[in-house]
């Protein structure tokens, strides 16, 4: 039965190794859908080669009709926190940092993973936004291993993201997931070290910070009822990786070909 109650329950192999191949496609789409992120392209049309591509895959983009969202992936450009809607008419322009979160079902399994891409010539405070935001994750990465506790991951990535003169979005979080897109545990971007569930071998859940430039408070758009923006319109920018905690570690699921921790497992 699909786990969604308040524990977490850690993952069989066989349920791990579907989630690798949930992760790797998820992954894919990424890797695949990089080199049309360029100017002049809409979000729209990235939304439908993902769409597409995923399909071929034989696959469920997992985000086209979840709570009634209208799309396949989300589409955040700069002041966008998250949950951006894609459209035909919003085209990318030379400067726009975007991310582009995709989360796929194949075989009754999930995986979810977003980054940032610079369109053109970016300015540096936005590249260093997106550097720094991805630093966040990677060292929460780092941590993953049983013992380890929630809140030491919160609070180091609230920690490098204040370092920086950032600020921590709370009201969006990473997930455990597997055979649900949102399951236990809840994954907060800050918080106290010591405290929270602590970390066991087999769980999955994502990470995925969403950091601010300026201040941290977002809204919602009213009119789509998705679009998730910050109050100041100053940049924001998400990394999101699905993992499975290992006996000394973490392996991530949806790893991209050019990261670190990538590794040939499917
Ligand atoms: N992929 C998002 C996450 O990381 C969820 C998107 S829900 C959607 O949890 F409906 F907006 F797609
Ligand atoms: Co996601
Ligand atoms: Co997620």
């Amino acid at each position: 039965m699909a786990n969604e109650s308040s524990v977490p329950v850690p993952k069989s192999a066989t349920q791990l190794a579907k989630m690798r191949i949930a992760g790797r496609l998820a992954a894919s789409v990424l890797e695949m859908i990089a080199e049309h992120v360029r100017p002049g392209v809409s979000t729209g049309a990235l939304d439908r080669q993902c769409h597409d591509y995923i399909v071929e895959h034989d696959a469920v983009p997992a985000a086209l009709g979840y709570r009634g969202f209208p799309r396949s992936i989300c589409a955040s450009v700069n002041q966008v926190v998250c949950h951006g809607i894609p459209s035909e008419q919003r085209r990318l322009r030379v400067g726009d940092i975007l991310n582009l979160d995709v989360a796929v079902i194949k075989e009754g399994y999930y995986g979810d993973t977003s980054c940032m891409f610079m369109v053109g010539k970016v300015s540096p405070h936005a590249r260093r936004l997106s550097r720094v935001t991805q630093e966040c994750l990677y060292r929460a990465i780092e941590q993953v291993r049983p013992g380890v506790r929630l809140g030491d991951l919160g609070n180091l990535i609230q920690r490098h993201a204040s370092d920086n003169h950032y600020s921590v979005v709370r009201e969006y979080c990473g997930h455990g997931i597997g055979e649900n897109f949102h399951e236990e545990p809840h994954v907060l971007h800050y918080g106290q070290a010591g405290t929270g569930l602590v970390l066991e071998e087999g769980l999955t859940f994502t990470i995925e910070p969403m950091i601010n430039l300026g201040g941290r408070e977002v809204k919602l758009d009213r009119r789509d009822g998705w679009t998730v923006e910050t109050v100041d319109g100053r940049l924001s920018a998400q990394w999101e990786h699905t993992l499975a905690v290992t006996s000394d570690g973490c392996e991530v699921l949806t790893a991209r070909r050019d990261e670190p921790f990538f590794q040939t497992t499917v």
